[in-house]
């Protein structure tokens, strides 16, 4: 089966021989690779590969113009990412590139022949894992972010997108929107692995996606004073390092007052060392809610916490939003006519809400845009364990043939 040799041959790429979990973070070596293994994945089905000018990837299969006069009828649109959280799993975005190719040679291998264009993509840092903006090549196309803003972004290290994209030979001067490419879209459906347990709780090894949760990272700077930690009485200390722990439980108390989720997953300590208190401390807030408010309510009790802890401790606190995504509501009608396609080919697929971000939710203010899930029998993603079985994976490639067959040939 086509689905299980895509599979293995991008398995390899990026992944960390010790902690088995990958780090493919955009315009790196290991992203260069998934990019190479897109262009031969396309060139293999005789799909025409293309960069646009943000650096997403589209591999068309093309179809005659019909008549004169006639414009081209809006494209179909599949796929998913191929970036990665650092140390992610295997499936949070490949298995959406994947599949759709899998797709298509199904489609092919059932003499089905497309009445309008229809396109494999893979958007660029999905996951905001090197540059903090997630879904980075959608919110480009679509206008959500502007390029000037996007170019300037940083890594860890200090390096730019502008640089990174232009070290890896891709102009970070084209940036920007593309609503000639977006106005050629007549509907975006992205498969994804559930990053939940619902699929499996329900018995079903399809879903299909209502809605996306409100959701946004904040950024926190508590700045204290460097000292000794063998001789600076605790009295005397001002530690921006307990400023921030207390926040940190601030936020798991504000999110479950709210029926909320909020997470601090990532610290960094200024000098970072053991011996001694730390100058500054930076620490990273993703929350998300059900809605808006809830979310506000979140984030605004945790900085009014953090204010709090930092005047207790004696240190400053900056803050300041690094993104925000309202709450998507996926197109109702595609919703349902996904979920009709699939009943009609035998697969009963429940519709779920999710707290992930995809990039079928930037896209979806602009085209209709829905989603397929394919069970985790775990939950577990954004992590080496994060798994789906072969056999769901299979009605995954079925499931979406079902739908590329209905959108895009009739
Ligand atoms: C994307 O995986 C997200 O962080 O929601
Ligand atoms: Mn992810
Ligand atoms: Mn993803």
């Amino acid at each position: 089966m086509s689905f299980a040799a895509l599979w293995e041959s991008l398995l390899p790429i990026g992944r960390d021989a010790g902690t088995g979990g990958y780090r493919r973070l955009s315009w790196t070596a290991a992203d260069a690779e998934c990019r190479r293994w897109f262009f031969n994945s396309a060139d293999e089905r005789g799909l025409r590969a293309t960069a646009d000018r943000n650096g997403n990837l589209w591999a068309w299969w093309d179809v005659p113009q019909t008549g004169p006069g006639a414009g081209p009828p809006g494209a179909v649109v599949t796929g998913s990412h191929l970036d990665s959280v650092p140390d992610g799993g295997a499936y949070d975005g490949p298995l959406g590139v994947v599949t759709g190719f899998a797709a298509v040679d199904l489609l092919r291998l059932r003499g089905r022949l497309p009445v309008r264009p229809l396109a494999v993509a893979a958007f660029f840092e999905e996951e905001g894992g090197r540059f903090g903006v997630a879904c980075l090549g959608s919110r480009l196309l679509t206008g959500a972010i502007g390029p000037d803003q996007a170019r300037a972004l940083t890594d860890r290290d200090g390096v730019t997108l502008a640089a990174a994209m232009a070290a890896a030979g891709q102009d970070p001067a084209a940036l920007g929107p593309d609503p000639g490419l977006l106005a050629g879209i007549a509907a975006y459906v992205e498969l994804h692995v559930e990053q939940g347990r619902a699929l499996a709780d329900l018995d079903a090894a399809i879903g299909v996606g209502e809605r996306i949760w409100p959701h946004g990272r904040w950024r926190l700077t508590f700045t204290g004073r460097a000292d000794h930690a063998g001789t600076t009485r605790l009295a005397d200390r001002r530690d921006p390092m307990l400023a921030c722990a207390a926040t940190i439980l601030a936020a798991r108390g504000a999110a479950t007052q709210e029926g909320a989720l909020a997470t601090v997953g990532k610290v960094t300590a200024e000098p970072g060392a053991v011996n001694a208190i730390s100058s500054s401390v930076t620490a990273w807030l993703d929350a998300r809610a059900p809605d808006t408010s809830r979310l506000r309510a979140v984030v605004d009790r945790v900085l009014a916490q953090a204010r709090a802890a930092a005047v207790a401790q004696g240190v400053d606190v900056e803050a300041g939003q690094e993104s925000v995504t309202p709450a998507v509501d996926f197109d109702t009608a595609l919703c349902d006519r996904l979920v009709a396609t699939l009943a009609a080919a035998g697969i009963r697929a429940p519709v779920l809400p999710t707290g992930a971000g995809h990039d079928a939710g930037v896209l979806a203010a602009h085209v209709p845009a829905g989603m397929l899930f394919v069970r985790n029998p775990t939950g577990v993603s954004h992590s080496p364990a994060e798994h789906a079985q072969p056999e769901d994976c299979a009605t995954g490639v079925t499931a979406l043939a079902a739908v590329l067959e209905d959108l895009a040939c009739h």
